[in-house]
Formats: structure tokens, sequence, C-alpha cells
């Protein structure tokens, strides 16, 4: 069996009086899929603000292979290897579909974005080499036909595609989805399924999922966390899940 690779412990939440995350205990091993789900609320996304350094966790700790690194700040988890795509799509509305794939790729050499964008400093050495990779990664993510475009002109689908490929610019081991099917229709979904089975493949990656679309994650996820109220409910594998009285208890709660 595979090293673990991304270990929570009883990690928690508070927000004021608001209990969001309790005692989480979270292990991705090196190569899986793993789905995190629950009903809207359920504390889904503060997990993964808490392990990548965008919330304080309250208590518990969190750990990337040996490494403790809770309460990290978040450019220090994601020069680690764990990269995330949020919730709310968060693009350069004003860059080109390829600008945004090669800020990201920039954000882990030496220059800064200002040298970038002119062309002056030390950018250059490094240049093609990042611009040939964000134009695999968008191959890879079916975007070749649009790399000169504005992000702010793709359809919703392909810009949560591009915030992929920007967050695999950074070259991660984990890679975070934060319900990457939202506002997909079924065929999309099924098409973006595919897609992050090859993405897996090809890039060696580890990936933590979020979504509440259940056929998707029963589809791709080979262990799921189940999540209510904050509270763990159910891990297993999806047959597992998917008989879970708990977990059908929790789903029935909220679909009323
Ligand atoms: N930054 C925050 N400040 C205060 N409350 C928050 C914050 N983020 C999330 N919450 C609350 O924590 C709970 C869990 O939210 P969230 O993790 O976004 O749920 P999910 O992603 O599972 O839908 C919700 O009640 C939400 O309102
Ligand atoms: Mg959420």
């Amino acid at each position: 069996m595979s090293e673990t690779l991304l270990r929570t412990e009883g990690l928690t939440v508070v927000f004021g009086g608001l209990v969001a995350l309790s005692g989480l205990d979270l292990e991705i091993r090196r190569g899986e899929i793993v789905g995190l789900i629950g009903p809207n609320g359920a504390g889904k996304t503060t997990a993964f603000n808490a392990i990548t350094g965008v919330v304080q966790p309250s208590s518990g700790r969190i750990f990337l292979g040996e490494e403790d690194i809770t309460a990290r700040p978040a450019p220090k988890i994601a020069a680690k290897g764990i990269a995330r795509t949020f919730q709310q799509i968060r693009l350069y509305d004003d860059l080109t579909v390829i600008e945004n794939v090669m800020v990201a790729g920039h954000s882990s050499v030496r220059y800064t974005f200002l040298e970038a964008v002119t062309g002056l400093g030390r950018f250059s050495a490094d240049e093609k080499r990042i611009s040939e990779y964000a134009e695999y990664l968008l191959e890879l993510m079916g975007l070749s036909d649009v790399i000169s475009a504005k992000a702010s002109a793709l359809p919703y689908g392909r810009q949560r595609k591009l915030e992929i490929a920007r967050a695999l610019a950074l070259r991660p081991t984990v890679l975070l989805l934060d319900e990457p099917v939202a506002g997909m229709n079924p065929m999309e979904t099924k098409g973006f399924a595919d897609l992050l089975r090859r993405l897996h493949r090809e890039l060696n990656l580890t990936i933590g999922l979020i979504d509440h679309d259940m056929g998707f994650v029963m589809n791709v996820c080979h262990k799921i966390k189940v999540i209510d109220h904050g509270v763990p409910i159910a891990w297993g594998t999806p047959n597992e899940i998917r008989t879970d009285q708990k977990v059908i208890a929790a789903y029935l709660g909220t679909a009323a």
C-alpha cells in the first residue's frame, strides 16, 4: 500500500461561536483520489481552507508526508506542493487564457510578475519552459483553441478547467478541487470525470475533491469522507458509502 501523503488529525475550525468543522481525520495516500462530500454548509470548503492556510484551524494538525504544515501561510503551503481551486472561480479576467496559466507558473520561479509581463530583468531563460508547460496543460485541459482569448470570454465550464490548469502550473503533488463540476450539465460532468482520470494518470497526481454531485464523486473517487454539520459521519469506498445509513439519512434530511 502506498504511503500517506496528506493527513489531518482532529482538524477543527470555529468561526465565532459556530463550529464549522469538528475533529476531521482525513487521510489521502499517494496516488489516490479522495472525495469529501456532505450537504451544503457541512464544512467541506472550510476543511480545504484550513489545509491550504486560508483559514486558521482552532485545533488539530495537518501533515504533508511527515511534515507538520498546520497553520502555515497559504503561499508556503502552495510552494510545498498543495494546489487548489476555489468554489468561486478566481481568474484574472483581463488576461488571456495562457497568461492566466503562465502567471501561476511564474510564481514558482525567481522573477516578479512585473518583470514577467514587461519582459525585463531576469525574465526569459525560464520563459520558454513556462510557456511550453502552460501550452501542454491547456492542451491537457482541452483549451488549446482558446489560449489567446480573454479568460472572461470563456463559458463557465471552461473557466473551471482553466482554474485547474492554473493550479497545475504550480506542479503540485496534491491537487484539491472545490466543486469542480458545479454548474456543469450531465454531459460536461461525464467528460470532466474522464479528464480527471487522465490528469491523475498523466501527472501522477494525488487528488482531494469536494462535491455534492454524488454520482460524480462515486464515479471518480477511490475513497470518500462524508461530513454533516461539521462532523465526520462516514469513511469508505464508494460502495460502502452508498449503503451507509448515516449518509443516506444526512442526504435525505437535506433533500426536502
Ligand atoms: N470565513 C467564515 N466566517 C464565518 N463563517 C464561515 C466562514 N466560512 C464558512 N463559514 C460557515 O461555516 C459553515 C461551513 O461552511 P463551508 O465550509 O463553506 O460549507 P460547505 O463547503 O460544506 O458547503 C457554514 O455554516 C458557513 O456559513
Ligand atoms: Mg463549499
